[in-house]
């Protein structure tokens, strides 16, 4: 029973992988692109150095829960989690919140939604900085993610 679960999920995570890939396009980013890069280094230090730090090392003991239960922001570089999501994930995590993003109304983040504060290229701009920032290992593994 528990396999026969897992494996509905599995083949369920599948079947929405395929339908996302197809309006989509899996590479978002433009790490390597010099432009697209200073622009989103700009937009980073207005709109999220405040929470995920201006050096993109996130908020102090950021693993550990506020008081209210909501998490702090999680660094952006290679000490966080940032890279372990695709493009998509990200771009739509940045633009929809993550409550909308998760689909659980209640679930209370200071993530703000950015979808109608930045433009989707604007969006874009900011996660190829923060991707530029990577090691090449952490690099490699994200692109590896997005060419499943
Ligand atoms: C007001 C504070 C705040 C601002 C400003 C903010 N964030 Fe966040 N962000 C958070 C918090 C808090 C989390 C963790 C959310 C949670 O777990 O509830 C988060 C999580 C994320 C995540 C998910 C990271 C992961 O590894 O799961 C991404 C991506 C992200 N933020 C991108 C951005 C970007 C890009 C900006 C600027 C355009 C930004 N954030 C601005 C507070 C903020």
């Amino acid at each position: 029973m528990r396999w026969c679960s897992s494996h509905l999920l599995a083949l369920f995570i599948l079947s929405m992988q395929s339908l996302s890939s197809s309006a989509w396009s899996k590479e978002l980013f433009s790490p390597d692109n010099r432009e697209i890069v200073s622009e989103g280094k700009a937009l980073y230090q207005e709109q999220c150095a405040s929470c995920h730090g201006k050096n993109l090392e996130g908020e102090p003991n950021w693993r550990r829960p506020n008081a209210d239960m909501t998490m702090p922001a999680p660094p952006h570089n290679d000490t966080g989690h940032t890279w372990h999501h695709t493009d998509e994930v990200l771009f739509n995590l940045t633009k929809f919140g993550l409550a909308k993003y998760l689909n659980q109304p209640d679930y209370k983040s200071n993530m703000p939604a950015y979808e109608g504060v930045l433009t989707d290229d604007e969006i874009k701009a900011v996660l190829s900085f923060i991707k530029s920032s990577w090691s090449t290992t952490m690099r490699e593994h994200q692109d590896h993610l997005n060419s499943q």
